[in-house]
């Protein structure tokens, strides 16, 4: 089954949400609807919004609130884009000219606290404390997220395991609140939510894992954003890591030297590039997002046979071979 399947098999259910996303944009401060309709209508996935439909559907819910709760999810993760932009300096989001490009960061910043705040607004119309509870945590996470990223920023002796601490905190744990939130609005069984958590937790450490790789290896016209970007950053991703670890001693010393001296050109990005090519470093981060997927499908094991299933099951999939 294509991704797209399941988008389509959603697809009324999504307009909904979309409903919910426009209508909690507007704002009688003309700059705000602005720079929130620029992200929201500029081709986003909608991925968290869909595993949160496909969770609800596996699990029998059918109430409404899971349309605002996929709304506020979906505004969480725009205002994390906003931020991110203005702190990776980009320069296109979604092919388009980025939000911090057009209005500048303090319109970005600010718009996307905006977002944030109309995600709380819509956990209290669900008016579910353990919603609320469980939401609460995941921003908070998130943040601590972004905030150990920037303190390990340009860090060339960062480990594995802080890196992945950095993904789950800044990327899985929203996901995983995607998929766990639909089993709890649903009063499910205790081990069906930790099912859901995990499940999601996972399919996001791939979902970012991934996105860490196509930077070295995607096609911007697919991706949507710029190449290479994380490593005039000073990002340290996965592929840079595993590259260090097992490359010479004068090349650790070349690809050290530029990125803590930032004194990246044409040239020194395409020996890095060849060097991260050359390890192995792609398919080692390709197999570890693997290794999640894999363990992602095992977590749906407390559930029946039903057509949900099988579309957690091509998510799953697409986080893998996804271009975009
Ligand atoms: C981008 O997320 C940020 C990451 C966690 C890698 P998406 O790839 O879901 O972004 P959109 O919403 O489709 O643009
Ligand atoms: C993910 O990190 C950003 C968030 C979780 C907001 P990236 O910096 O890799 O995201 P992109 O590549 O800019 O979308
Ligand atoms: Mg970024
Ligand atoms: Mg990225």
């Amino acid at each position: 089954m294509q991704i797209s399947d399941v988008f389509t098999a959603y697809a009324d259910e999504m307009v909904q949400i979309e409903a919910y996303l426009d209508q909690y944009i507007s704002s009688d401060i003309k700059l705000i609807p602005e720079v929130a309709h620029h992200l929201i209508d500029s081709g986003g996935k909608r991925f968290r919004p869909l595993l949160h439909l496909i969770c609800s559907r596996l699990c029998g819910f059918t109430g409404d609130s899971r349309f605002p709760l996929a709304a506020s999810i979906e505004f969480i993760h725009t205002a994390s884009l906003l931020h991110d932009d203005v702190i990776d300096e980009a320069v296109i989001r979604r092919g388009k000219t980025s939000a911090n490009h057009v209005w500048g960061n303090s319109a970005s910043v600010l718009v996307g606290d905006f977002l944030y705040s109309k995600a709380f607004t819509l956990f209290s119309i669900i008016g579910d404390l353990e919603i609320f509870r469980l939401m609460s945590k995941m921003t908070n996470t998130m943040s601590e997220g972004e905030v150990f990223q920037l303190m390990k920023c340009g860090d060339t002796n960062l480990t594995e395991a802080e890196y992945l601490s950095i993904v789950e905190k800044k990327t899985a744990v929203l996901i995983s609140a995607a998929c766990e939130s639909a089993a709890v609005l649903a009063c499910a069984p205790n081990e069906q939510i930790q099912a859901l958590r995990q499940y999601g937790y996972k399919i996001g450490m791939a979902f970012q894992i991934t996105d860490d790789t196509l930077d070295y290896m995607a096609r911007e016209e697919d991706f949507g954003k710029a190449i290479g970007k994380d490593l005039e950053e000073g990002k340290m991703t996965l592929p840079l890591i595993y590259t260090l670890a097992g490359c010479s001693q004068a090349e650790r010393d070349m690809i050290k030297t530029t990125i803590e001296n930032k004194s990246f050109s044409p040239e020194t990005i395409r020996k890095i590039f060849a060097l991260i090519q050359g390890s192995g470093g792609i398919d080692y981060s390709l197999n570890c997002a693997q290794t999640f997927i894999r363990e992602s499908i095992n977590d749906l094991e407390v559930f029946n046979q039903s057509p949900a299933k099988d579309h957690l099951h091509a998510v799953a999939d697409y986080v893998l071979s996804r271009k975009q």
